[in-house]
């Protein structure tokens, strides 16, 4: 067996009803003043009043901030840590989406540290100490809630991520409830983005292992059997909560077995064209499975067995049934299917190309080696 380690969340929290928690649960932490990331869409939504008054109740002062937008910019980050610092917070608390969690982690870690947000971007640099952090995901999802990356939007489009140990969570409370009232696209575009995270573990090419391989696979089953009806009937709460725990799961499995060529090509569509996460990486799926079928053809035939069961005869066979069907499912779900219709035109191709090669922590993983002639095919293929 090949060596490997494993490294996660080591406090998980999963029940309906849960961010009525985070009270006591911040409180076990020893912290007495939290900084509570949000945006202000989920303030509007009603969906921090369980926190609230939980924090409340356990007699924890609250300075909320609600300042977050979507793929956050390096100056937001700033910001928030100014605003958590002045306030004097010993805990940073998120409820919120990828786009909050990953400035919560950031703010945990740059108040105590020494360290600038600059010099820190890549993998294994950030050192701790850092505040006590507990995030509660309000979508199904990124998995930042136990992974040690931050993902922020820099200079003019780039999405560079912050990746060491010291930014995964003391906490993931994985609160169904938060989830109920989240629009059917937004659903299906970061559910897309948390089968994306389960596919490309199971096939990542350096660090996959026994550990992350698991959790993988039960997080696609998990988000494959849950993602249609909590799209078609948002208040399902045992969808929803399946859903949530198949994204940390599969979260869990990608902290330790990293993403690749899908995330390294939607990244650059995000921040160029401010096309969501979870969409951007739908949009380019269909053709980066098609492009990795030569080097992971034995990898989509076990999948195959989860998403397709029905599928049968030789391993490219059932490898080709995974890439249909999953090429298939973000038009299913109701999601935009071509880069044309997010506004992308031919002429855009050549620098999202150019920028989706310098996602070099993600290109490293990928079952197949991709050059700039094939980041450029695969774009074309998608408009
Ligand atoms: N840290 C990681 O490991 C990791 C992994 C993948 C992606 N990311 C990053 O996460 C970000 C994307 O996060 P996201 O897809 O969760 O979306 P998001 O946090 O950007 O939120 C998208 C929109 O959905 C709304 N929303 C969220 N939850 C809601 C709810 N329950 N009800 C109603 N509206 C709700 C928000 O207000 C916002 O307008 C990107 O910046 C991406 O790069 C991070
Ligand atoms: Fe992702």
């Amino acid at each position: 067996m090949i060596p490997f380690a494993f490294q996660t969340t080591r406090h998980v929290v999963v029940e309906p009803g849960a961010s009525g928690r985070i009270g006591t649960l911040v409180a076990e932490l020893g912290a007495r003043h939290v900084f509570l990331v949000t945006d202000r869409g989920i303030e509007a939504a009603g969906l921090l009043e369980p926190a609230l008054n939980g924090l409340r109740a356990a007699g924890i002062a609250v300075t909320l901030h609600t300042d977050v937008v979507a793929d956050p910019p390096e100056a937001l980050v700033l910001k928030a840590v100014e605003a958590a610092r002045a306030a004097g917070a010993d805990a940073v608390v998120s409820v919120g989406g990828g786009s909050s969690m990953d400035v919560a982690k950031l703010v945990a870690l740059l108040v105590p540290g020494r360290q600038q947000l600059a010099d820190i971007y890549g993998v294994g640099l950030a050192r701790g100490p850092r505040l006590p952090l507990v995030l509660a995901p309000t979508t199904a999802g990124t998995g930042s809630e136990v992974t040690p990356i931050s993902i922020v939007t820099t200079g003019a489009g780039e999405k560079k991520g912050v990746v060491a140990p010291v930014l995964i969570p003391d906490v993931a409370v994985l609160d169904a409830d938060l989830t109920l009232g989240l629009p059917a696209p937004v659903t299906a575009a970061t559910g897309v983005d948390a089968m994306v995270h389960a596919i490309e573990a199971f096939t990542s090419k350096r660090l996959k292992n026994p550990v992350s391989d698991c959790l993988a696979r039960e997080a696609l089953r998990l988000l494959a059997g849950n993602i249609a009806e909590a799209c078609r009937n948002g208040s399902n709460r045992d969808a929803r909560q399946a859903m949530l725990l198949g994204s940390m799961l599969a979260g869990m499995a990608f902290a330790n077995a990293p993403v690749a060529a899908v995330h390294a090509l939607a990244y650059p569509v995000g921040a160029r064209f401010h096309v969501p996460h979870g969409l951007s990486n739908a949009l380019v799926l269909p053709a980066v499975l098609r492009f990795n079928m030569t080097a992971a053809e034995a990898l989509y035939a076990e999948l195959a067995g989860i998403v397709v069961p029905e599928a049968g005869g030789s391993e490219a066979a059932r490898a080709a049934a995974l890439v249909d069907r999953l090429g298939r499912l973000g038009g299913e779900l109701g999601l935009p299917v071509r880069l044309a219709e997010v506004g992308i035109t031919a002429a855009d191709v050549p620098a999202l190309a150019e920028d989706a090669m310098k996602q070099t922590r993600l290109l490293i993983n990928n079952p197949r080696e991709v050059t700039l002639a094939d980041a450029t095919r695969i774009y074309g293929e998608s408009l």
